[in-house]
């Protein structure tokens, strides 16, 4: 309560916002309406809500394996094997998807339930028979179905092998993706292939925060991130190539992205290339490939240390083609900012993405935005200054916003997340006044789920649900009463 009062008064006696004056707030500028042809919806991802781990043929993935061997890895100690039950109680999330009337719902198909072992010679009908009812349930409801092809659910049989830090995951992702268009690119028009590179590739397998925890600081990070260009690129155009004609649907990557600020504006751009640009410029941009400075920086930094060859090569002339322009729109995450300075003296173990990276957080950033219960402070003029930065530096390309959200501890009174929530669309309706192309916008998330390292203890949802109840009831926030009107009447104030 405290942190929301002293959220609205820094709002209402804050000044225009630069970058040694942000206030946590964003003003409203231009029309307080959103566009009639802009949806809204809600998200999430199998583990996270789909439990039955294990039932009817579901194979194993590497979260499922890691965590029943390590549960300290979880700060609750829980696990996903059962979580909200969105498999068994599917109804209940629909029930709420439609009582927020939602344009569209975002969800993930877990590779493991359709080809247990990872390969496609291993296909699951029961696991193809839940996702079959989700879709035409969805769109009996007119509600669009907007799968994420890999949530980082990889098959245990994938890892065996390195999973995303060996290249044979290439050509396994695109069957995979092959068999999703088939089975399912009839009724689903819009495809997100791979969730997070950021977090995915850093964490899972640079310094062994995630599964599958590889330890390889300065390496794993760029053979997954290497190897997930690969197998985005070529999905991409295996989907041109054998289904656009017919099924006409839309693909893009979902990159998580905190705006970089700083006074200054290399800095800036620095920060913005080592966190964004590594996906972002392959696909995005008029070039193609790594951009420039990474690929400059990490040849030099590879020289220095005595590696006979970059950590990071250039993708070279065959990928760069696949790669480049293998988006329809750009998918965006955004949850919070960074603040960023140069370093005073040597950053990072040798070798490391955070030498390679070169730049430190500015002690102190952000200390007047109010703090989640999980990583995440409350900056949304860093999403508008960050739809701007893509709208000037990558062609004004189509932004789909595919999560964005407020982690609390609980409760039904959230009223820091509708804060959050109007906060952040406002930015949004800030940058579409201003010329950004961003069509639609899909919070985090539409249950109370399994929130991976926070396990339940940390909520995302503008449902709570009832966990100890056999039928999980799912129960609507002030959230959800806010959201609603939002959808109903696309403007942003509204009393709950
Ligand atoms: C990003 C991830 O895609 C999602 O799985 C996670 O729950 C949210 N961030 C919140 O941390």
């Amino acid at each position: 309560m405290w942190s929301l009062l002293l959220f609205v008064i820094i709002g209402l006696i804050g000044s225009e916002i630069s970058v040694d004056a942000l206030n946590c707030t964003v003003r409203p500028k231009g029309s307080s309406k959103f566009p009639k042809t802009f949806k809204f919806g809600a998200a999430s991802s199998a583990y996270q809500v789909e439990g039955a781990w294990n039932v009817d043929g579901k194979g194993p993935s590497i979260w499922d394996e890691y965590l029943h061997e390590h549960p300290d890895l979880v700060k609750d100690g829980s696990n996903a094997d059962d979580s909200v039950e969105s498999y068994r109680l599917f109804d209940s999330d629909l029930k709420a998807l439609k009582e927020l009337g939602v344009d569209h719902y975002r969800f993930s198909i877990a590779w493991p339930r359709i080809f247990p072992t990872g390969y496609v010679n291993s296909k699951n009908q029961k696991g193809i028979d839940y996702y079959n009812s989700v879709i035409d349930k969805l769109l009996a409801n007119g509600i669009e179905p907007v799968v994420t092809i890999f949530h980082w659910e990889l098959p245990v049989n994938m890892q065996k092998f390195g999973g995303f830090s060996n290249s044979f995951i290439v050509d396994h992702f695109v069957d995979y993706a092959e068999q999703l268009f088939s089975l399912f690119g009839d009724r689903v028009k819009t495809w997100l292939t791979i969730n997070e590179p950021n977090e995915m590739c850093k964490f899972g397998f640079g310094n062994a925060r995630v599964p599958p925890m590889i330890v390889a600081p300065g390496i794993g990070e760029y053979l997954c991130y290497t190897n997930l260009l690969k197998a985005h690129g070529a999905t991409y155009r295996m989907y041109q190539e054998k289904f656009a004609e017919k099924q006409r649907g839309k693909i893009g990557i979902p990159c998580n992205v905190n705006y970089m600020f700083s006074n200054d504006s290399d800095v800036t751009n620095r920060g913005m290339d080592f966190e964004f640009g590594i996906i972002a410029h392959p696909i995005l941009s008029k070039s193609g490939d790594l951009p420039p400075i990474v690929l400059h920086d990490i040849a030099k930094n590879s020289q220095e240390e005595g590696f006979k060859r970059s950590r990071l090569p250039s993708l070279g002339k065959y990928w760069t083609a696949i790669i480049q322009g293998s988006a329809d729109f750009l998918a965006l995450n955004y949850y919070t900012a960074g603040q960023i300075e140069r370093p005073t003296g040597p950053v990072g173990a040798i070798p490391s993405f955070d030498r390679d990276n070169n730049l430190t957080s500015t002690p102190h950033a952000f200390e007047n935005c109010p703090q989640a219960s999980t990583y995440l402070r409350f900056v949304p003029e860093g999403l508008e200054a960050l739809l701007k930065y893509i709208r000037d530096k990558y062609d004004n390309i189509e932004v789909k916003m595919t999560e964005n959200g407020w982690s609390d501890s609980g409760g039904l009174d959230d009223y820091m997340r509708i804060e959050y929530v109007k906060n952040h669309l406002q930015a949004v309706l800030n940058a579409i006044n201003d010329g950004c192309n961003v069509t639609s916008y899909a919070p985090w998330s539409l249950v109370d789920s399994f929130e991976f390292l926070n396990g339940y203890a940390d909520k995302f949802g503008f449902y709570a649900v009832n966990m100890t109840s056999p039928n999980k009831e799912r129960t609507p926030k002030k959230s959800a009463r806010y959201y609603k009107k939002v959808i109903k009447t696309r403007k942003l104030n509204h009393k709950v």
